[in-house]
């Protein structure tokens, strides 16, 4: 099967096209220098900024994936939840060429596409990265860094073999052998969930952020520290130079049994650090302090957590994806947790982390394969579509 998938939730505009598990092409055009200017995204430009971008990058990924538009068997898109007037920029013109091609249509839920994100394996690199694979303008997906297991991946990856025809050997190839039942945790800009996946395509949400996402928190603590929009990247480079002991942050909601989160009470604390001891800012070292410091408060309570949930469900298993996934505290914590507990740990590559459209072609292939129902040409978007 020959899959088209488009992403547009919120600043990335990205498309994938995916063959029988296997990742041909997923370019990615983020607007994150665009909105950093405003600090945070506008929707309006980011419509734009879709609009502006859905075809070239589109026609890129066919084009890196040798794939005419002709030989498509389906569909996909991002149906929700994201920004409403991104997501129908995607969405509908997802709809518009399965209609003119009279194949199969099917809308994802974005966070759904996060949640399966681990189970998509870095293969090797492409023979035409470094060559610009993409096309100007754009970036071509392609950077990796392994997932981490406290034992070892059980088994070895599956062997993929040569394309007859495509670009050669994909980056990226779904790995659903290796599945395991798990406890999930979905950390990106607007949210923060613990999911329970008890068997592909078989999960429940156990908990969520009761106020900002940990991904916001990073955003907004940064932005109290004078650091550009969005600076959880940022935090995470400087962290690496700082104490996390050296100042003293709340862990809110970490000894509370449920698997909610709140990261508010900590963005405040830090606000009101700040305006005690405004002459930190004028030393690196002691901003890298509070980078490290505000970090490890973010990164034990998720991983806290997160193992706690895991061991309750009595599950071997934790995956973790979203954009605060890309964090090096946060993978390594993980990895010390999920070690000690002997716990396998999947982390989605970091390249998948962030939004792509990869994501949603995999599990929009994985449904199709599963025979679940498809979406009709002319549904609507779902803005606020919640995982339940
Ligand atoms: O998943 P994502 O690309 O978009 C949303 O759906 O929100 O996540 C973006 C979020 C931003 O808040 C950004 O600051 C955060 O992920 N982020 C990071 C890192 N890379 C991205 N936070 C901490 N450390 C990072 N390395
Ligand atoms: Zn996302």
């Amino acid at each position: 099967m020959i899959l088209l998938a488009l992403e547009t939730s919120c600043d990335e505009t990205s498309a994938a096209v995916v063959r029988d598990g296997q990742v041909l092409a997923n370019v990615v055009s983020s607007q994150i220098k665009l909105h950093a200017e405003y600090g945070g995204v506008v929707p309006e430009l980011a419509a734009r900024e879709h609009l502006k971008n859905l075809l070239p990058v589109a026609q890129a990924a066919l084009a890196e994936a040798k794939i005419s538009p002709a030989r498509l068997d389906a569909v996909a898109a991002t149906q929700g939840p994201g920004l409403g007037i991104a997501l129908l920029i995607g969405f509908k013109a997802a709809q518009a060429v399965a209609f003119a091609l009279a194949k199969p249509f099917i809308g994802i839920n974005h966070h759904e596409a996060h949640l399966y994100s681990p189970w998509i394996q870095y293969i090797s690199p492409s023979p035409l990265q470094g060559e610009g694979a993409g096309v100007r303008g754009l970036s071509a997906v392609g950077s990796t860094d392994a997932n981490i297991s406290s034992s070892k991946l059980s088994g070895p990856s599956p062997s993929i073999p040569l394309l007859s025809e495509g670009r050669g050997r994909p980056d990226f190839a779904a790995d659903f052998v290796s599945f395991q039942p798990n406890i999930s945790l979905i950390v990106s800009g607007g949210h923060t969930m613990l999911v329970l996946v008890e068997s592909e395509l078989k999960h429940r949400v156990l908990g969520g952020t009761i106020d900002d996402a940990a991904g916001e928190c990073f955003d907004k603590t940064g932005k109290l520290m004078g650091l550009p929009y969005p600076a959880g990247p940022i935090i995470d480079r400087l962290a690496e130079q700082g104490n996390p002991a050296a100042f003293d942050f709340p862990r809110p909601l970490l000894h509370d049994a449920n698997d909610d989160f709140s990261f508010s009470g900590l963005k405040t604390s830090v606000r009101y650090f700040i305006r005690d001891h405004p002459e930190l800012l004028d030393d690196r070292q002691k901003v890298a302090d509070l980078c490290a410091s505000v970090q490890a408060a973010i990164v034990e309570v998720l991983v806290k957590k997160t193992i706690r949930a895991a061991k309750r469900a009595g599950v071997r298993c934790v995956t973790a994806s979203g954009g605060v996934t890309c964090n090096g505290g946060l993978r390594k914590a993980l990895a010390t947790a999920c070690g000690k507990n002997g716990f396998t740990l999947r982390l989605a590559d970091k390249s998948l982390c962030t939004d792509n459209a990869a994501m949603i072609g995999i599990l929009a292939e994985r449904k199709l394969r599963m025979n679940q129902p498809l979406t009709a040409w002319d549904e609507e978007i779902k803005p606020g579509w919640q995982l339940a």
